[in-house]
């Protein structure tokens, strides 16, 4: 073992169960899983826990929208999630969910002792409402024209032209995005967390914590701006958990949110032999805690969560591990472009272990942004994974199953070649500790270079045909074979697929960082299989196509049953009174009218043959779209449509107003 056995925590953050895993989470997914496997195969007791944020007013609208418990739907798309992260090779030790009976009693404890310390008060505060839907609205669910830029449609938070910071309050003409009808400010009371006064204790922590430079100086900038009390409470309705001794008053999400990390870590104790919680999570407990996370849940890690924690007389992560977001071809993630890639779209088109080693090569401990360029993408997978690494062994791999029965040679016939390899395990293992992963890659790719050459430098194909020197070609395979052995085993954690196949070649049972210095010999080998084939562009076209398509799709379908107010307000419907009705010969079902709207008239087809005799229709008044566009039918155009109600067939019944009504008067 390379040093002393550590007991190590990680978490990712937990992915809102409202919408499907994209690229962009599985940089943090996929960051954390290649840690994790390191401290693993560094033989450190590594635990990696996980769970879905179920809670939050979004959750429960999309819930109520498509007529499922708000439990049901995250338990849906939970399923989801942990189909994308295992089909990604994460491998977590638990997934769970901030719905769980562990997080309700965990929270409750944790808000009994805040209590108790005298950390939480109650204030009233306004906020908006929507009288019409009987909700408080979350800051977002408000959008009207930024006072700063004068930009409309901006919600509730901040500009999303300008920037600004505002509140619903402060957008001019502000509308609820759920009825569209003015919010009305409205009194409650709510729970704060006295995070002011932990700033000498969270600026203690933060000496401590080893954080990134940026990080550290957007918590000074926090500091300096001064810390405000935390609003922990929401009113009902909501989806969460119900505040012990209230009647309707809830835990904000982010409140229950972090808490679920313990839950998820203490359902797994539960059932577990050797983890105990207390162990991990006891202020002076000795084993390591860390977060990853995206930059843009920093405040919540960084100041809420661990003075919560400190408070509440647990112990503080040791370090939160912030990482940038993903642009994808230089620039945002967009559906239009087709660069908005959900984890199973991508899934269906290439090789997961692809997308491992591209990250992987990309990725430092900063939280500087990522850049998916699909283009390099391809090219690097193809020249390196493929081309340099994976190329050693087929170099190799034959000769030994052809000429040599699969077996290699007793003795390397390069041992200082070999110890370039297993000298830099060392180097290569503080970078992946560091979460240097690109330079951890760089290396490794380095050393295959350095294989490469060696191999072309014996050409064991030329020599393969003298008879004298076919030894000579067992132990140059050997050699090449024990180097890119070395080069996997360091390279396992990114990719973890591919490791499993090259140790099965190799025969081995399973691989500890170490096996990298030791080479492997004087064993027989089973035949060599093609360990990964090439991208091809053609994959990466399909994969934006299908982005694009079912972005279409999914958007076709959230807007099935919903339109704006200003799009209703677009339908002209009018009075109009039927001058002539008469059957379409070939048509069973429809009469052609004509239409006096006023001061036009319109030819209008309407399927209502069945339920109207047309001789009774005419001088009738109806209901109108009186600026549909027209329509070329197969038997006209048709200029309108008439609206009326009923099952179809013979009952169809027009709405047609009373005789005040006149031609061309509006409806709405
Ligand atoms: N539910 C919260 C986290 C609660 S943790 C107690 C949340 N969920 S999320 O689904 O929006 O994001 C999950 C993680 O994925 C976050 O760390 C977030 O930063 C990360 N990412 C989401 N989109 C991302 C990119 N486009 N790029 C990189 N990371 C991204 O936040
Ligand atoms: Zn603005």
């Amino acid at each position: 073992m390379s040093d002393k056995q550590r007991k190590i925590l990680v978490t990712s953050a937990l992915p809102y169960a409202n919408g499907p895993i994209h690229m962009g989470h599985m940089v943090e997914y996929l960051q954390t899983d290649i840690w994790v496997r390191f401290q693993k195969l560094r033989g450190h007791d590594c635990t990696y826990v996980c769970a879905s944020d179920s809670h939050g007013t979004p959750i429960m609208l999309k819930a109520r929208e498509l007529g499922v418990t708000p439990k049901a739907l995250t338990e849906e798309i939970s399923a989801d999630f942990v189909r994308d992260f295992s089909d990604f090779g994460v491998e977590f030790d638990n997934y769970h969910s901030t719905h769980s009976k562990e997080n309700e009693q965990l929270v409750g404890e944790i808000y009994n002792r805040l209590r108790a310390a005298g950390e939480i008060y109650t204030r009233t505060i306004e906020q908006s409402y929507d009288e019409k839907e009987g909700i408080f609205l979350p800051d977002r669910f408000v959008r009207g024209t930024c006072p700063r830029c004068k930009s409309d449609d901006q919600p509730g938070d901040a500009c999303e032209v300008c920037g600004t910071t505002n509140t619903p309050e402060s957008l001019i003409d502000p509308i609820s995005v759920l009825s569209g009808t003015t919010p009305v400010k409205r009194e409650s009371e709510h729970y704060f967390f006295k995070l002011s006064k932990h700033q000498d204790r969270l600026r203690q922590w933060m000496s401590e914590a080893t954080l990134d430079k940026n990080v550290v100086s957007k918590l000074n900038e926090w500091f300096d701006a001064g810390l405000n009390d935390w609003d922990i409470s929401r009113d009902a309705p909501y989806f969460g958990f119900k505040i012990p001794d209230t009647e309707d008053k809830y835990f904000y999400v982010w409140l229950d949110a972090p808490v679920g990390y313990m839950a998820s870590f203490k359902n797994l104790c539960d059932r577990s032999e050797h983890l105990n919680f207390d162990d991990y999570w006891n202020k002076d407990s000795d084993a390591e805690l860390y977060h990853f996370i995206g930059k843009d849940i920093m405040y919540f890690h960084t100041l809420f969560w661990p003075a919560v924690l400190k408070g509440a007389n647990f112990r503080a992560p040791t370090s939160v591990f912030t990482h940038g977001f993903l642009t994808v071809n230089g620039q945002k993630m967009s559906k239009s472009r087709g660069t908005f890639i959900k984890a199973r779209t991508y899934l269906d088109n290439l090789n997961p272990e692809f997308l491992r080693y591209y990250y992987a090569a990309k990725l430092g401990p900063t939280i500087e942004d990522i850049d998916l360029n699909l283009e390099d993408f391809v090219a690097r997978v193809n020249a390196d994974l493929v081309g340099k690494l994976i190329n050693i062994a087929s170099r190799c791999a034959g000769f030994i199953s052809k000429e040599f029965d699969g077996r290699l040679s007793e003795l390397l016939p390069d041992a200082a070649l070999f110890s370039e390899f297993s000298d830099a395990s060392d180097q290569i293992a503080e970078h992946f500790e560091r979460r240097e992963y690109s330079k951890a890659i760089r290396q490794v790719m380095a050393l295959a270079d350095k294989a490469n050459r060696y191999i072309d430098e014996k050409k064991p194909w030329v020599m393969i045909k003298d008879e004298e020197r076919r030894s000579e070609v067992q132990q140059v395979c050997t050699q090449g074979l024990n180097m890119f052995r070395s080069l996997m085993i360091y390279l396992s954690p990114v990719n973890p697929g591919v490791a499993k196949d090259v140790r099965h070649f190799f025969n081995e049972s399973n691989w500890h960082w170490d096996n990298a210095s030791i080479p492997l010999l004087d064993v027989s080998l089973p035949k060599f299989k093609p360990l990964l084939t090439r991208v091809d562009s053609d994959q990466i076209q399909r994969l934006v196509e299908q982005s694009q398509e079912s972005i279409t799709v999914a958007a076709a379908e959230s807007n099935d049953d919903t339109i704006s107010i200003d799009d209703f307000m677009k339908v002209d419907l009018r009075i109009a009174r039927i001058e002539k009705a008469e059957a379409v010969e070939g048509a069973d079902k429809l009469l052609a009218l004509t239409l006096d709207v006023g001061n036009s008239k319109h030819s209008v087809f309407a399927g209502i043959k069945a339920a109207y005799d047309p001789e009774t229709l005419i001088g009738r008044h109806v209901v109108v779209v009186a600026n549909l566009a027209p329509r070329k039918m197969r038997f006209g155009v048709s200029e309108g449509m008439v609206l009326a109600t009923g099952p179809g067939g013979e009952n169809i019944f027009l709405l047609s107003p009373d005789d005040g009504a006149k031609p061309g008067m509006r409806v709405k």
